[in-house]
């Protein structure tokens, strides 16, 4: 007979040595996972013989398998988002953005507000757009058909909830050389958008990152060129096609990147009221600007 405070407090220092940050935190929601429990109720659990179901998993997270794939769920502001193989985990960071980008569209002038989300994954940021903005519409576009596949998933999850219909997923290209032709499902948006929002690839090539990430999340989801910045180069493009006068844009980006990503959107461009925000851990996160002018033709 194992107690199972005493399997947790083992599986707890085994995830210690692998290098685990959250060791016990892991160590408890995979046993309540397991188990089938909340976190807080793992005391009713019998004590039980001892679960090879249980040190299966805790041998997934040792090996630096995301927590969130053990589980396959994420939690991203009020939303559970089923993850796994093939999309990116939604993280804290970008709750933040998107609450900036929720309060905007909240605080607009319009009936309807109309929100792109470039780069959807599990579909985080467009759903909560849609729970959190009762008479907001969000088009969420995404390129990798196995991400795609989790968005739809994940919308058709919160189908019967307050996102019914309003979140729209579409194939697409944001990096293409002309948004015009990556981008064609949304060319009927072209000038209207109130609110285009991104959390693109932005790891430099060849940076150094965890195993959760490098094993883990898919390689579209992380990398952009050698300064990390061709993804929201192309954003930026894309754009100035998409918003209409008064639009805003809010682009996640690296801790490190914040001066060169804020001199992306400059007003030699077009763009007014560029700002750098922070996320919860005070670290440069976001960059958001607001484009002022009628739309220029593509080159322009
Ligand atoms: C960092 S992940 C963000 C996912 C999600 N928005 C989130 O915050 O959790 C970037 C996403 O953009 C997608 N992506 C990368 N390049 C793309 C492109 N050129 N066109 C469309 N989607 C792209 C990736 O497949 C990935 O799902």
């Amino acid at each position: 007979m194992t107690l199972l405070l005493d399997e947790v407090a083992l599986a707890t220092a085994r995830l210690a040595e692998a290098g685990v940050d959250s060791p016990r935190a892991d160590a408890e929601i995979i046993a309540a996972h397991v188990h089938n429990v909340k976190r807080g109720e793992l005391h009713t659990v019998p004590d039980s013989e001892f679960d090879a179901r249980y040190w299966a998993d805790i041998g997934r997270r040792e090996n630096r398998e995301p927590l969130q794939h053990i589980t396959g769920r994420a939690y991203f502001r009020y939303l559970e988002l089923d993850v796994g193989s093939g999309v990116f985990v939604p993280r804290p960071e970008t709750e933040v953005m998107t609450g900036w980008a929720i309060d905007r569209l909240r605080e607009m002038d319009v009936a309807e507000p109309v929100a792109v989300d470039l780069g959807t994954g599990s579909g985080a940021i467009a759903l909560s757009i849609a729970q959190e903005v009762p008479r907001a519409s969000v088009h969420a576009v995404e390129g990798d058909p196995l991400a795609r596949g989790w968005a739809e998933r994940n919308i058709t999850r919160y189908v019967d909830s307050y996102t019914a219909g309003r979140v729209l997923l579409h194939a697409g290209d944001f990096v293409s050389a002309d948004p015009r032709r990556g981008l064609q499902e949304l060319a009927a948006l072209a000038g209207t958008v109130d609110l285009l929002v991104t959390n693109p690839p932005y790891i430099p090539l060849g940076s150094i990152v965890a195993p959760e990430v490098a094993e883990h999340d898919p390689p579209a989801a992380l990398w952009s060129g050698a300064d990390g910045l061709d993804a929201i180069r192309a954003v930026e493009r894309a754009a100035r096609w998409l918003l209409r006068p008064g639009g805003l844009i809010a682009v996640e980006h690296g801790a490190p990147q914040g001066a060169a990503v804020f001199w992306v959107f400059t007003e030699e461009a077009g763009w007014r009221d560029t700002a750098n925000h922070k996320d919860l851990a005070r670290k440069d996160r976001f960059v958001t600007a607001m484009w002022p002018g009628t739309v220029l033709a593509l080159g322009a």
